[in-house]
Order: structure tokens, then sequence, then C-alpha cells
């Protein structure tokens, strides 16, 4: 995977037209969702790069993120005349950048995209390094490929349409990134005001935080190892997402890995002696701001169930997790037993 252009926008005009010069391009194409159509496109098609753009539009959220939507992508760009010289922008939260790069790493075998993230949660995960791919058969993220895109612009003009939970979402991948870096980076975060959002301070966190990705992505592109720290807190994360949706309970993603964090927290104080004191802070700012999953012992063996299949494990049946001894001291690849995750979630439960 080809180093990704990784562009701190101080003007979206300006990044937009340097990136898109950049690569050479028969056709132009934009793929957004229905919301970034409204919202997002009408800040960047007045600008001159932009004008003979083919519009792509797909249904928005991660219930859409399915062969349907994909195939109806790759509709478009046949039909649009697309060649192996045609770009694709991607312009929209997670759910148009994973499934708008998996149509673009496909199509024809490949042609070149760029992202422009419009959600938090989107510009300091899922854009930034190389993961693409759909839904399927019941399982998130599914089928896809690593692949990435030529350029990622991060503007933050964008994080001023994001309602109080959206940005809730993406900072808790924010604070994922803290836990795995400095004791630093992890107070600067959980002294950041959320009430009161300065957006130039956040924009420096956004910043710091993707620099956290980049680097790892760049020791580990394809997962082997240490990019599995980035996975903290989605083992049971994605579980609770998985239960929620089986529920029809609606769970922002961030939301969720929130919650992951505290239980995979937990673990790791008693499995690693991650200091207690810090977990006691993190949980407390994560209580505050992002609630607790509910949930009862009933659901016990389901989520149970949904972790063993998660994709990221070593071993059928066997829970990969990533744990800390400390913050930035970084366990990955450590599996516990059917009771000592049940004691984990009595300990959330309980709380
Ligand atoms: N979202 C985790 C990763 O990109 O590896």
């Amino acid at each position: 995977m080809g180093r990704q252009d990784v562009i701190l926008s101080t003007g979206l005009s300006d990044s937009l037209k340097a990136a898109v010069e950049q690569i050479v391009h028969d056709r132009l194409f934009v793929l957004t969702d229905e919301t970034t159509l409204h919202l997002c496109w009408p800040l960047i098609s007045p600008l001159p790069c932009m004008q003979g753009a083919q519009m792509i539009t797909i249904a928005p959220t991660d219930e859409n993120k399915t062969l349907e939507s994909l195939a109806h992508v790759w509709t478009a760009l046949q039909q649009g005349g697309a060649t192996r010289r045609s770009l694709l922008i991607c312009l929209g939260g997670g759910m148009v950048t994973d499934l708008g790069g998996f149509a673009a790493s496909t199509f024809k075998r490949g042609i070149a995209y760029i992202n422009v993230p419009t959600t938090l949660l989107s510009m300091v995960d899922a854009a930034v390094g190389g993961k693409t791919g759909i839904n399927f058969g019941g399982l998130k993220n599914e089928v896809g490929v690593f692949n990435g895109a030529k350029a990622v612009i991060l503007d933050a003009e964008f994080l001023r349409t994001l309602d109080h939970e959206n940005l809730l979402s993406g900072y808790a991948e924010m604070l994922k990134h803290g836990l795995i870096s400095t004791t630093e980076h992890w107070l600067e975060l959980l002294t950041f005001d959320l009430d009161n959002i300065d957006y130039a301070r956040l924009t420096q966190l956004v910043a710091k935080s993707v620099k956290v990705k980049e680097r790892i992505v760049e020791e580990d592109p394809h997962e082997h190892g240490i990019r599995k720290a980035l996975n903290l807190g989605h083992t049971v994360g994605h579980a609770f997402e998985s239960l929620a949706l089986e529920e029809h309970r609606t769970v922002l993603h961030g939301y969720a890995v929130a919650w992951g964090l505290v239980c995979e927290l937990y673990l790791s104080a008693v499995r690693m002696d991650f200091p207690h004191d810090k977990f006691y802070q993190t949980r407390l700012f994560i209580k505050e701001h992002y609630g607790k999953f509910p949930f009862t012992c009933k659901h016990y063996p389901r989520l149970l169930e949904l972790m063993a299949h998660d994709k990221k494990n070593l071993e059928a049946g066997q829970v990969n997790f990533t744990l800390l001894a400390d913050i930035g001291d970084i366990r990955i690849n450590q599996t516990a037993s059917k009771e000592e995750i049940e004691d984990m979630f009595d300990f959330y439960c309980s709380e």
C-alpha cells in the first residue's frame, strides 16, 4: 500500500485543487451520500476544479454499506465512461469513504481515489489508513481490501456541520489514540471541554490523532501486528454495536467504542495491571459523556458469540483483544477465557 498524502487543510479550495491537479486523470467522479450531497457538496461544487465532475449518490448510514450500493457505484462509473485513469472523490463519512474506496480499488482493477472525510469519526479513523470495504452476510466490513486513497483532505470546516452526538462518536476514536500513545496526549483529550467546543483546538487534536494512526499504519499497513493497537475497545465495541443492531437500537460507532474501552481497560487492569487511577479517570469521562450501554446477563451468550465471530480473531472461537499495561504500553494478541469475559461484563453492568 502506497503512502497516503494526509493534508491538513487550511482552505478546502486550495487543498482540493492541489490534490486533484496532482493526479493525472481523464474523468472526475464525486461520490456522496444523500446527506453529504446536501450538506457538504455545496461547499466544494463551485470550485473550478470540480466543474464537469459526475456525481454518484448513495443512500446514507451504515445499513446501506452493501453490495447493492457498491454495484450502484460500479454501474455509475461504467455508465459515466470511467477508465483506469479516472479519479473518484469520496465526500462523506466512513460509510462513503469505505464503500467508495472499495469501489475505486476494484473498478477495472483499481482507479485512484481521494478521501474528503466530513465527520470527525472518518477524519480520525475510516478515511486514513487504507481499509476499504462493505458489510456482508450480517457482518460489518466483511468484504474489502487494503488500499489507501492517493490523498486524504482533512478540513475543520466540516466539523461545524456535525451534531454533538456525531462529534462525540469521533472523539471516542481520538480517546483511543490517546490511550495508545502518551499520558500527555491522553490527558489533553480528557481535559478538552466537549460542551463548549473550541474548533481550533479540536483541529490540533485531530491532527495529533491522525499522526498516531498514520505512524502505526505505516509500520504495519496490513494489520499483522502493531496495527491491532487500533482495535483497542473494538472487540467489545463491535459486539455491542452488532447486538444493538439486532435489537433495532441505534448506537453510533464511537459510543460503542467508548463503552468497549471501559470493558477492555477493566480487562487490562485485571490482567496487565493497567493503573487504576488512569482507568478510573477514563471511565468517569466516558460515563459522563457517553452514558452506558444497557444490557444484562441474558445478553452475555450472544455477546460472546458475536465476539467469537470477529474476523480479527486468530483462531476460530478464541477472542482476540488488544490490552494495555499502561498508556502507550500496548499488548496485542491477548485472549481471555469465557469466565474472564463474563467477569468483565459483570463489572460493566454493576458499575
Ligand atoms: N479502524 C482501525 C484501523 O484502521 O486499523
